[in-house]
């Protein structure tokens, strides 16, 4: 376990834009953490190591975002896995790209094997916790 303190959300990016670097093709990240503790920060900055110009805004009217090599996920409006099965967000971790999921707790079952885990934790307004 790893763990990095931030004080800034441009820290954070900074800290995820290195950790993009111990990402592979298919992998799939976890960002765990309370509303507004910076887990779409934390893509930001991974879409920014893995060389994606886009802005990576929250996708939550969406559900998924594509950006070149990555999906984001923010699964915090699903409310059941039949309905993730019906909108058909089980095909997306088989496609071979990363796939960063915020509240991957509505989708436990449709989850692979071997994800890894970000978490973010609120200490103050301008700093965060981020464990690995
Ligand atoms: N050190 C920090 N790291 C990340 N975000 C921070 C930090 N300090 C303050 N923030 C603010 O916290 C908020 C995080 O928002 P967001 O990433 O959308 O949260 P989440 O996706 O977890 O709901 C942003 O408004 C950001 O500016
Ligand atoms: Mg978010």
């Amino acid at each position: 376990m790893a763990v990095f303190l931030s004080h800034s959300p441009e820290e954070t990016r900074a800290w995820a834009e290195q950790y993009a670097g111990t990402l592979s093709a298919g992998d799939v990240v976890l960002l765990e953490g309370e509303m507004g503790a910076g887990k779409t920060v934390v893509a930001q900055g991974i879409a920014r190591g893995l060389g994606v110009k886009e802005d990576v805004l929250s996708p939550t009217y969406a559900y998924v975002n594509s950006y070149g090599p990555m999906f984001h996920f923010d699964c915090y409006r699903i409310e059941n896995e039949r309905q993730a099965m019906e909108l058909g967000l089980y095909d997306y971790f088989d496609a071979g790209k990363i796939c960063l999921v915020e509240w991957s707790e509505n989708i436990r079952g449709l989850l692979p094997d071997g994800c890894k885990v970000v978490t973010v934790k609120k200490v103050s307004e301008t700093a965060r916790e981020i464990v690995t």
